[in-house]
């Protein structure tokens, strides 16, 4: 293997096959390192300055379900506190290890002209541990985004010191925060303390898809565990090219080549030739503090966030990474060129003259989202009889799967969680706006406990 045999003949991907090989003599096996890759990892963890580090081949969603399942493994009753806007991969997690979830209801930062999620509050996990430790039983772990979808960046040390006062540990999801940390950019969960951080390299460095890291430091977790549990959800035949632009992406970040100047020049740039907007607002940095994030907010102009997302691609050819109904997220790194961000700015100045001011979304004035009750664990949910239902119909009924709108990945409803009028009106909302949602069909019917 592979059965390419690294054939040159083998275009257009020849290049790739060149180094594209096998635990062949001589080249450590992920699984069990113990050479190359070892070293590769002893790398990566002093490079982000934690104890140990393992390079992840199925994105951080392999590390996402590798740590939850490190720390809920052998309890009884397993329970973990966890933010609602956790990616989809926490919930998995969760009916893999059929634990219970504490919601961790991020509030929404809404004010005028600026609607989006927010992270884990501090207080709300003192809250919540404070709580359990009465009751006598604490979460397997708080589990928390950082810096979430939106740039938006989490308070991770109070956060950890909090957690660590009742003894339990931190599993910090930075799939979006691979560039904290390094010269002129926020500071990382690592180095907030946290003890399992999981980041996808492949977002924000140059690293290709599916790469990501799992850090893990300090006392309050197995690592040993851990590892089993890599190898449980990891590919028994780890790619090399995958592992290799792990290892050449860090390799440009640790020799500091300008990635970070040349990022914070193109933020600079595009906020420059945003002054004049007058309808488009870009968020300021003490709301998304994210270097990589720009989020473009529509609420005080005549279009939703989708149109503005589709008025990019089709006129301008920038595929920004997400929209919901007042905003377009996009992401600019360190690799963008100078023509691209150019572009960016001058398809902002012209979209906002040619638009009008006003009130687009009726999400806009949505302050809070939703908040369902979990009556049943998700394992207990999602294994059960279940029945189609029209969505218009659900409400008071028990969800039987998941509802996820796409992106940002972030379930709307889980298995287990009683349909409320609220989640209806949003999840009808999004449809209006032609979102894509995962778990209604093309006809408009939910799945619910029968
Ligand atoms: C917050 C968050 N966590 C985890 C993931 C999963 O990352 P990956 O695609 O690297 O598996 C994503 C993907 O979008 C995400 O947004």
């Amino acid at each position: 293997m592979p059965g390419h045999k690294r054939n040159p003949g083998a275009e257009p991907l020849a290049q790739t096959m060149a180094i594209d090989i096998t635990e062949i003599d001589g080249f450590d096996d992920l699984h069990n390192a113990s050479g190359i890759i070892k070293e590769a990892q002893e790398r990566a963890a002093a490079l982000y300055g934690s104890e140990e580090c393992r390079y992840l081949v199925n994105g951080s969603t392999a590390g996402v379900l590798a740590a939850v399942s490190a720390v809920l493994c052998g309890r009884d009753k397993p329970f973990i506190l966890a933010g609602k806007g956790s990616h989809i991969s926490l919930y998995h997690a969760a009916y893999l290890n059929d634990a219970a979830i504490d919601t961790l209801w991020e509030r929404r930062i809404s004010s005028r002209g600026v609607n989006i999620p927010g992270v884990a509050d501090p207080g709300d996990v003192k809250e919540h541990l404070e709580q359990a430790s009465a009751g006598g039983l604490l979460p397997a772990a708080v589990f928390v985004t950082d810096p979430n979808y939106y740039g938006v960046v989490a308070d991770t040390c109070e956060i950890v010191r909090i957690a660590h006062g009742y003894g339990v540990p931190v599993i910090v999801d930075a799939a979006h925060g691979a560039h904290f940390g390094f010269k002129d950019m926020p500071g990382s969960a690592v180095q907030a303390g946290a003890d399992l951080v999981i980041m996808s390299v492949h977002k924000t460095l140059p690293c290709l898809t599916q790469t990501a890291l799992l850090h893990m430091q300090g006392e309050l977790i197995r690592k040993d565990i851990a590892y089993r549990f890599l190898r449980i959800y990891q590919t028994s035949s780890p790619s090399y090219v995958l592992m290799s632009s792990i290892e050449s992406g860090l390799k440009t970040m640790a020799d500091g080549d300008g990635w970070s100047g040349r990022l914070l020049t193109f933020r600079q740039r595009i906020r420059e030739g945003a002054k004049d907007l007058e309808h488009l607002t870009i968020l300021p940095d003490d709301i998304a503090g994210d270097p990589c994030k720009l989020v473009i907010s529509t609420i005080e102009s005549s279009i939703s966030g989708y149109e503005l997302h589709r008025r990019l691609l089709e006129e301008y050819a920038l595929q920004a990474e997400m929209a919901d109904t007042d905003n377009v997220v996009l992401i600019i790194t360190g690799m963008d060129t100078e023509e691209g961000i150019s572009r960016l700015a001058k398809a902002l100045k012209e979209i906002d003259g040619s638009i009008g001011a006003g009130m687009a979304s009726c999400m806009a004035n949505a302050s809070e989202m939703p908040r369902p009750s979990a009556l049943m664990t998700i394992r207990e949910a999602w294994d059960a009889p279940s029945e189609p239902v029209p969505l218009s119909e659900a409400a008071g009924r028990v969800c039987a799967d998941m509802i996820v709108p796409y992106p940002p990945g972030t379930p709307a409803l889980v298995p287990g969680e009683q349909i409320d009028r609220e989640s209806v009106a949003f999840l009808e909302t999004l449809i209006a706006e032609g979102c894509e949602i995962r778990g209604i069909d093309e006809n408009g019917f939910v799945h619910v406990i029968m």
